[in-house]
Parts: C-alpha cells; structure tokens; sequence
C-alpha cells in the first residue's frame, strides 16, 4: 500500500465532484461536513445533491471544470469518463480520487467516524469494504461510548459507586461496572488479584487495601478517603473484590457516605462462592442433594460456626479450614463427609482440592489464601449421580 493516511486541510478549498448519482450524492454528504465549497458537475444530478445547496454544474465534463480545484473526485458510472477526469488531474497536478478504482487515484478517501472529540479515518489494506464497514461500526459505537461518558462523568460528579469487581479475572467485571470505571475521575480499588485490570482506565487509581505494601487503610480511613474524593465533586468509584454486600464491607461505607449527604449506588459483582462453585465444578444445589445453601466466615476461630444448610460455603480463614472440620467430626458429621477447597478461583492459578473431612484434619494439604471452602454432598454430585444410575441400571 503507497498510500500515506494524512489530513488535509481545505478551508477555502475547492472540491469538484464528477457525477451527479448515487455515488456522488454519498460523497457529498461526506464533504459537506467539512466543507459547503463543493462543486459538482453531471449531465443530470439527483435531487438530493440538488437539494443540498453545493454548486450545480449540469453539463458533460470537459476538463475545464477542474481547472481551479484542490481536490477532484470522479464518481460517474463511465470507467472511460472517470479515466479521462482522472489523467486531465494529473497533467494539472491536482489530487484525484477514483471511486470506481482506487489504486488508479493520487488519494484515497478513508471511511471516517467522528464524535465530538475525535475523528477517524480508516482504510481497509486489502480494498475489504465489509471489513472497514465493520471496523467502522464499532469504532462509531466507541467513539460514541466516549462521548456518553463524558456526558455521564458531569452527571456523577460528586457521587461514589460501590461496585463489585467479581473474583478477580477482569473477564468477569460486569458491563455496568466497566462503564462506570471508564467514566470515574478516581478508582479506589483493594485486593484485587490483578490490578494491572485497571490500567485501562483513565481516571486515577489509588490502592486502598489492606494488604500489600506497609501502609494499612482501616475502614474509618477509607470512608474518609471516599469521602474527601466525593466532597471535591470527584466521581468515584470504589472497586471491591467480587460482591460489595457479601464481606465486603460495602453497607458500612454506604451508611458513612449517605450520614455525609454522599449518593451512593451498589452495583453487584460476582461473588467468590458462586465463582469458585462454577469453575471448581462444585454445584452449591443439586436436585435431590442440596436445597439449601448457607454463606459464612471462616475468618476468626471462635466467629466460625457449622451453618444450618445442605451445602456450606466459607469465606477466608485459610488457616482455619482443618478446625473447621474438625468441628464437623465433633458434631457428628462422618468422617467422609465431602469439601471442596478452590484457591483463587476463576483466575490462571486456580485450584481445586476435593476431599473429606476426615482427610483433610491431616493436615496433608498445602492451603494457599484466597480460599473458598465448600463443605455438602455437592462436592461429589457427579459420583452421587453416577451411582444412582448404575443402580438404576442394575435394578
Ligand atoms: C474480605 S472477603 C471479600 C469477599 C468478596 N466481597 C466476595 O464477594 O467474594 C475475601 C475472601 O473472599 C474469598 N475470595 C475472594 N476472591 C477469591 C477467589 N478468586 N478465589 C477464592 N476465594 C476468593 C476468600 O475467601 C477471601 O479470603
């Protein structure tokens, strides 16, 4: 390709159009978003280049019709008469486009999408009008996304979103939450797996969590954190690791951010359970195994308690998951009595342990943190199933 994508620019230029149809009219609707010194000259000229208010010129080309021209464009539906517009350009040095051949034209004329930022230009390597179409479609429905964002960033001035960032594979932010992180002034953002996620947005991003580096934010700092960021007319969103309301802290910043006149909206994200129970192919109900299913921590060791429900699932507390069974085989429970551990779940590392209580009191497993514990005869769905229809088949 010898064609070099650059702008132009044509104020008090003319362009000169050969042809008056369907083609003609389409680049003269492109033009006239950045020029009205348009001429265009045909025997017969549709009604709606007409219409426009561009010069008319209705007559056969002779060469003189370009002799002022900046830019001509031949766009008849005669090869021979394109050709000839085309050489009559060249000997007087203008710029000429072909549109029933480009590679026979000085310039080519790119598809542009614009929005009130932006303008782009795109031109397809390997003459694919369906590809640049395409391209095009979605960068217009981009280019316009870029425009509602700016329009909704002044609307949120001054108001925080909670929002839930899921497991921590990005693939699994919810829409809403993306759009909201691509119009935030600031991301506050905590123990996110990845947090490189994040660059992709332009707002500043400040780490609030808890445990990396030495600085430690206590909830009281980052409630006031949010808030100063919200009483500066910031729009901000405070990014929390998969669902704000499940351990997540996100009804106590709600209720000090609303004392303080702060808006505050919720939007939801994938908690961990239900992330480790889909890719550590663990159900948390099974019809005729488990009905019922209980959240909670495994976080303290006096906090900790065996919850009421078919399938049990825990939340942190890593190093407490052998007392946790322990606790089970005290109250009764048998000894092979199913659990399914998934470390860091949804993410590239994921694990998946599936065992007993009884095996897993050894102390025989290496238990790595971030942790979901899945204690119910879910865990062995696929075995349960599986026997039932041997047995079916034997009957
Ligand atoms: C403070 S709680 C936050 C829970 C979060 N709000 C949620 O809805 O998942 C942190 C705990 O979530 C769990 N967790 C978070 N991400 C996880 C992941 N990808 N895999 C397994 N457990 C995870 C672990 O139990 C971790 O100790």
């Amino acid at each position: 390709m010898d064609f070099l994508p650059i702008s132009i620019n044509i104020k008090n230029k003319k362009i000169v159009i050969i042809g008056g149809g369907n083609v003609a009219t389409q680049k003269v609707f492109g033009l006239y978003n950045f020029t009205k010194n348009i001429t265009v000259v045909a025997p017969q000229i549709s009604d709606v280049i007409k219409n426009i208010g561009v010069e008319i010129i209705e007559a056969e080309y002779t060469k003189s019709h370009i002799n002022d021209a900046f830019l001509v464009y031949a766009c008849t539906n005669n090869s021979l008469v394109n050709k000839q517009v085309a050489d009559d350009a060249e000997v007087k040095g203008i710029l000429f486009n072909r549109t029933d051949d480009a590679t026979e034209s000085s310039f080519i004329s790119p598809a542009i999408v614009q929005n009130s930022t932006h303008v782009v230009a795109v031109n397809s390597k390997n003459k694919n009008v369906k590809s640049t179409v395409d391209l095009r479609n979605k960068l217009n429905a981009f280019l316009t996304d870029l425009d509602v964002n700016q329009v909704e960033n002044q609307i949120n001035k001054g108001k925080v979103y909670l929002v839930g960032f899921g497991p921590g594979n990005p693939d699994l932010l919810t829409i809403k939450g993306d759009k909201l992180c691509q119009q935030a002034d600031v991301i506050f953002y905590d123990d996110l797996l990845d947090s490189t996620a994040l660059d992709k947005y332009n707002g500043e991003k400040v780490y609030v969590g808890k445990r990396r580096g030495n600085h430690h934010k206590c909830q009281d700092e980052i409630n006031e954190i949010l808030y100063q960021a919200a009483k500066q007319e910031k729009m901000v969103v405070r990014l929390k690791g998969g669902d704000p309301l499940i351990f997540g802290r996100g009804s106590e910043e709600k209720v000090f951010l609303e004392e303080r006149s702060i808006d505050v909206t919720i939007i939801p994200g994938i908690t961990s359970a239900i992330a480790a129970a889909a890719y550590g192919g663990i159900p948390l109900t099974h019809r005729g195994i488990s009905s019922t299913v209980a959240f909670g921590t495994a976080h303290g060791k006096t906090s900790f308690k065996i919850l009421e429900a078919d399938t049990s699932v825990y939340y942190m507390g890593a190093k407490n998951v052998i007392d946790i069974a322990q606790k089970y085989l005290d109250s009764g429970y048998v000894a092979n009595y199913p659990v399914g551990i998934v470390y860091n779940a949804s993410m590239p590392d994921q694990e998946v342990i599936k065992t007993t209580i009884g095996e897993l009191i050894t102390g025989k497993f290496d238990i790595k943190s971030p942790i979901i514990s899945i204690f119910g005869n879910t865990v062995n769905f696929q075995e349960i199933i599986n026997q039932h229809k041997s047995e079916c088949c034997n009957n």
